[in-house]
This record gives C-alpha cells, sequence and structure tokens, in this order.
C-alpha cells in the first residue's frame, strides 16, 4: 500500500510511523487511519519488528478527527459506516507494544490515539485535550472511558466538559503519560525505550500487554488470575529457559521469540 498521509520506517527492530498531514495539523481522516491500519498489519506481520511507535509533528501529534470532512455526515452516514469503530479500533487490537510519541497538540481524537497506544512519551511541547464539546459533538474514540482510567473523574470532567488543555507536566503527574523529555529529544528517546522494548522476548511483551490491559476490563480477582494462568505460562518459553539462564550465568539473554 502506498502511504499518502503517514511516513513509515523500519529502525532496527523498531516500526516508525508519523503521522505526515502537516497542512491540517495531522486531522485524523478516514484514509490516514486506514493507511496506520495497514502500517501495524505489516508491522504485526513481521517477525523482526518488536515494538512500534507512532509519532506527529513537531507542532501536533494530531489536532483530532478531521472536522472538515465530518461536517459532511449525518447520524445515517456515520452509523452506517461504523465510524471510529472500522478503523480507529485497530490500533488498540495491536498486540505488539505501541508507544505514543506526542509533541504539540494532542486534541480530540489526537489525544484518543495517543490513549490506544500503551504508553505516552511526552515532549515537553505537548498539550492534551478533549475539545469536542465546542463543535457539539462528545469525544468519540475513547476518551470519555480512557482519559477517566488514566488521569481519574475530576481532571476527565475537567477537559471534556470545559476544554481545558493539559501541559506536559500535568499530563505527567496525573498519570496521562510515562514520562516528559526535551522537545528535541523526542523521537530519539521515544525510539531508544521502543529498541529496549523490542530486544525482550516478544511472546512475553505481548502477553504484559495483554495483562496490563486485563486490569481495565476485570475484577482484580480475576486479573491476577489472568495474570498468574499467562505468567505459568511463559515458564512453557523456551526464552524464559534463556533468560533465567543467562542471569544465572552473568551474560546477556539471545531471545528468539519462542
Ligand atoms: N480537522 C480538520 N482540520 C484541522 C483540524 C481538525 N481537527 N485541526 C486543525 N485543522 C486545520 C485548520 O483548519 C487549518 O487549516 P487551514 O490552514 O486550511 O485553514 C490548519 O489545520 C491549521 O490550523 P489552525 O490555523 O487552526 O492552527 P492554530 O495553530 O491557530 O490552532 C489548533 C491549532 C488549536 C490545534 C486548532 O487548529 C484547533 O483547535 N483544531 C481543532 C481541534 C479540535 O477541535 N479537535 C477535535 C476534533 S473532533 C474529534 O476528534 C472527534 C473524536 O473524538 C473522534
Amino acid at each position: 500500500m502506498a502511504f499518502e498521509n503517514i511516513l513509515v520506517e523500519t529502525i532496527g527492530k523498531v516500526g516508525l510511523i508519523t503521522l505526515n498531514r502537516p497542512k491540517a495539523m495531522n486531522a485524523l481522516n478516514d484514509a490516514l487511519i486506514d493507511e496506520v491500519g495497514a502500517a501495524l498489519d505489516d508491522f504485526e506481520a513481521n517477525e523482526t519488528i518488536g515494538c512500534i511507535v507512532i509519532t506527529g509533528s513537531e507542532k501536533a501529534f494530531a489536532a483530532g478527527a478531521d472536522i472538515a470532512a465530518m461536517k459532511e455526515w449525518g447520524y445515517v452516514e456515520v452509523y452506517k459506516a461504523n465510524y471510529i469503530s472500522r478503523n480507529w479500533d485497530r490500533i488498540g487490537r495491536c498486540r505488539k507494544p505501541i508507544i505514543a510519541a506526542v509533541a504539540g497538540f494532542a486534541l480530540g481524537g489526537g489525544c484518543e490515539l495517543a490513549m490506544m497506544c500503551d504508553f505516552i512519551i511526552a515532549a515537553e511541547s505537548a498539550k492534551f485535550g478533549q475539545p469536542e464539546v465546542k463543535l457539539g459533538l462528545l469525544p468519540g474514540a475513547g476518551g470519555t472511558q480512557r482519559l477517566p482510567r488514566a488521569v481519574g473523574k475530576a481532571k476527565a470532567m475537567d477537559m471534556c466538559l470545559t476544554t481545558r488543555l493539559m501541559d506536559a507536566a500535568e499530563a505527567e503527574r496525573a498519570g496521562l503519560v510515562s514520562r516528559i523529555v526535551p522537545s528535541d529529544r523526542l523521537l530519539e528517546e521515544a525510539l531508544a525505550a521502543a529498541a529496549t522494548i523490542a530486544e525482550f522476548s516478544l511472546p512475553v511483551l505481548m502477553a504484559i500487554k495483554e495483562s496490563v490491559n486485563r486490569a481495565f476490563e476485570s475484577s482484580l480477582a480475576e486479573g491476577i488470575l489472568f495474570e498468574r494462568r499467562t505468567f505459568h505460562a511463559s515458564f512453557a518459553l523456551s526464552d524464559a529457559r534463556e533468560g533465567m539462564s543467562a542471569f544465572v550465568d552473568k551474560r546477556k539473554p539471545g531471545f528468539k521469540n519462542r
């Protein structure tokens, strides 16, 4: 697939997707989201890729869903097309780890896209918000669900109801982002984190991701049981033998994703 709205690169074991609609602040139209889905399909099918980074530009990770496109649609169009569910949910279904590297605006669907990733590394310039109410809409790509889970009800309500933006420092304090880095080092730091992840055993990474995500979908007892069984299952991996042997032998492990 030729990409027109994103740039796709492979850097060692890391797949990099750069949102690239500079004239529209990386507004997320259907074509762009389809391309992100296709790039994820390729990265997931590629055995050598262990982690994916999604980033935008210095000015904007993404300023939200494409308002010019949405303006033309009524209820029947969005319902019949299964808008958002049809292609945006692909990102949340990715089984390999995904890091969002966010600089500048991450608004509306941009903030929601970042939250679909496994964690967010923010540049000092990052600004998060859910301003959909200004358009007579509500957040529609998980903002009312993932944001309160990340930052708590009070801040989520404040952001969705008043449209107040959250800067990087507040986002880190609130738990929306995992770390803040200087703006000129954002991609370097995100790629370094991704490269670290990609050295580990892929089936273990996938199981960790499933297990952490289970924390948001189940009771504590059910989540603990899921983790325990997955932990037990990891003893069947030759990578577990290798990892533990390497520690005891005081050498670097060589994981084979098996
Ligand atoms: N959709 C379509 N185009 C957008 C856009 C969006 N979400 N955001 C910005 N653009 C376009 C602007 O229309 C403008 O295009 P032109 O040059 O052709 O006029 C260009 O990008 C640059 O934008 P601005 O001139 O507005 O730049 P700025 O620096 O003055 O402001 C901004 C930046 C604060 C991000 C402002 O553009 C803005 O408020 N954007 C909209 C944010 C928003 O409401 N997001 C929510 C969208 S709805 C949604 O996401 C629904 C959902 O949950 C799935």
